[in-house]
């Protein structure tokens, strides 16, 4: 199964992706977590990334379609993946198909602006692995620990809360046309995500099944 999670930061995309990855048994490929890693490696194209991401815009298509196709490439893609965070632009969802990728399923998450910009202010993530947290909705079990791999868990710094201000208006602007390009072909479900982390995975299965 090719899966696309579609959604406004802070949305659920990555906490849900988490889920579907351990129960489907296939990679979840977040083109933040993976730029994000570029970044702290200071590698050329995290140097590139870093001034775009800081300020809540997106980074150049051609240096994630890049990323993305040297990652679907890696073996452990052959029997499927769910991109998360990927595409984001008309331009990325046209690359995907050039590169002759089929896709099963589009699932948008749908979450009010106000909710989250809640959700954003009190995540956590992990820094070695990326997983996602929340200090009231989905604490760690030990403060500052990540559940999966015990590394440290902090807040990212493009929460702030006026980068969020200009990563929702990115996301309304650049990515909310993808929403017509996936219904036009017929791949796109919508769930809405502002049930408790459980509730809102209860849907997602449902959509996955439909
Ligand atoms: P990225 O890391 O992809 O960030 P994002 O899309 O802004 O999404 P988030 O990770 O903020 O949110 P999410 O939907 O995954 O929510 P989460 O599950 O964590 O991208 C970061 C940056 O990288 C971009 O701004 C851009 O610069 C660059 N970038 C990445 N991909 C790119 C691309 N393709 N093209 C160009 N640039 C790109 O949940 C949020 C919080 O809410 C958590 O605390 C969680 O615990 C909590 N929560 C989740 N679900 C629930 C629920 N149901 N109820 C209560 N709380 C919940």
């Amino acid at each position: 199964m090719n899966l696309i999670l579609l959604g406004a930061p802070g949305a659920g995309k990555g906490t849900q992706a988490e889920k579907i990855s351990e129960e489907k048994h296939i990679p979840q490929i977040s083109t933040g977590n993976i730029l994000r890693a570029a970044v702290k490696n200071g590698t050329e194209c995290g140097l590139q990334a870093k001034s775009y991401m800081d300020r809540g815009d997106l980074v150049p298509d051609e240096v994630v379609i890049g990323i993305l196709k040297d990652r679907i490439a890696e073996e452990d893609c052959r029997n499927g993946y769910i991109l998360d965070g990927f595409p984001r632009t008309v331009p990325q969802a046209e690359a995907l198909e050039n590169m002759g990728v089929q896709i099963d399923k589009v699932l948008e998450i749908s979450v009010d602006d106000e909710i989250i910009k809640t959700r954003l202010s009190g995540r956590r993530v992990c820094e070695s692995c990326g997983a996602s947290y929340h200090v009231e909705f989905n604490p760690t079990k030990e403060e500052g620990k990540c559940d999966k791999c015990g590394g440290n868990v902090v807040q990212r710094k493009d929460d702030a809360p006026e980068t969020v201000i200009e990563r929702l208006s990115t996301y309304h602007k650049a990515t909310a046309p993808l929403i017509d390009f996936y219904k036009s072909r017929g791949k796109l479900s919508t769930v809405v995500g502002q049930e408790n982390v459980a509730g809102t995975y209860k849907l997602v299965l449902e959509a996955l099944e439909a």
